[in-house]
């Protein structure tokens, strides 16, 4: 009996470890990059957001929205910081649609500070009509709603490569090592130095990509640094609190004699 137990254990512990390995062989297929927001103290890189935001707004924007997102987002404490005349003339660079005035017409406008993100397209049918067939995802909680998060989403658009011998695309179809099924109907978009960045860092595909996807983290969670700060000091006191705690306990306990 002693034995067959001894077996069931041995396979129980030895399918434990398969698992585990295919498991984190899958997690590792990932690319991964040290981000600076990740852990109990972690904040965004300021001068990367901003760049960020460059990528987004030069490469990213013609197809996906961030509808979430306003102009005045982008000087708020926690995000890029942009000065606030900075993200007023960030703003008035798109135009929106307003009215009606009081001829009853719709006018144009340039953006203000308010105003959301201007979306590419009219709608959705527009966005799939232009993209063949597939919708480019609204941008502005992607790195929430995707597995992998942020680590997924700088694979992916490092992940693009010649398809396999044997495998066949379609148009307008790319092959694609990190995305799910390995099909994309996302062209690459990132290439060296597609865009230039005004504080001298070059402009490497992988450094876009760094950049554009904390750009992307701090959209899809803004209260981020607040809320490491506020979880930072509600530990420090909890910890007063348990000394404070167990102090009291002492004295408390101490007027009792003890018999043993
Ligand atoms: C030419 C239009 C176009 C541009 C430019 C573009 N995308 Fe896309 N993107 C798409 C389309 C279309 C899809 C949907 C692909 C699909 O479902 O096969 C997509 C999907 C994605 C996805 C989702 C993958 C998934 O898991 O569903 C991510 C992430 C993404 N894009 C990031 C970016 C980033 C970051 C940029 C800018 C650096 C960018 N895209 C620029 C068209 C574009």
């Amino acid at each position: 009996m002693k034995k067959f137990f001894k077996i069931i254990l041995i396979i129980f512990f030895s399918l434990g470890f398969l698992f585990q390995k295919v498991y984190s062989a899958e997690k590792q297929k990932l690319l991964k990059v040290d981000w600076s927001f990740k852990g109990y103290f972690g904040k965004f890189d300021r001068a990367s957001l901003q760049r960020g935001y460059q990528v987004y707004n030069e490469v990213c924007a013609s197809c996906h929205s961030m509808k979430y997102l306003s102009y005045r987002n982008l000087a708020e404490k926690g995000g890029p910081e942009f000065s606030k005349e900075e993200a007023k003339a960030i703003a008035a660079n798109f135009e929106v649609t307003d009215g009606p005035n009081d001829d009853g017409e719709m006018f144009t406008r340039p953006a203000k500070l308010s105003d959301k993100f201007v979306n590419p397209y009219q709608n959705d049918k527009e966005a799939a009509a232009s993209n063949g067939g597939a919708y480019p995802p609204d941008m502005s909680v992607l790195v929430k709603a995707r597995s992998g998060g942020a680590n997924y989403i700088y694979s992916v658009l490092l992940g693009y490569e010649d398809p396999p011998s044997g495998v066949t695309l379609d148009d307008g179809v790319y092959y694609n090592k990190y995305m799910y099924g390995n099909n994309i109907k996302m062209p690459k978009v990132l290439e060296d130095d597609l865009v230039v960045y005004n504080d001298g860092t070059v402009a490497s595909e992988e450094q876009m990509a760094k950049d554009v996807v904390t750009f992307l983290a701090w959209a899809a969670e803004p209260h981020l640094e607040a809320r490491h700060r506020i979880g930072f000091k509600a530990i420090i006191y909890l910890i007063i609190l348990s000394f404070l705690a167990y102090f009291s306990m002492k004295r408390l306990w101490s007027r009792i004699e003890s018999k043993i």
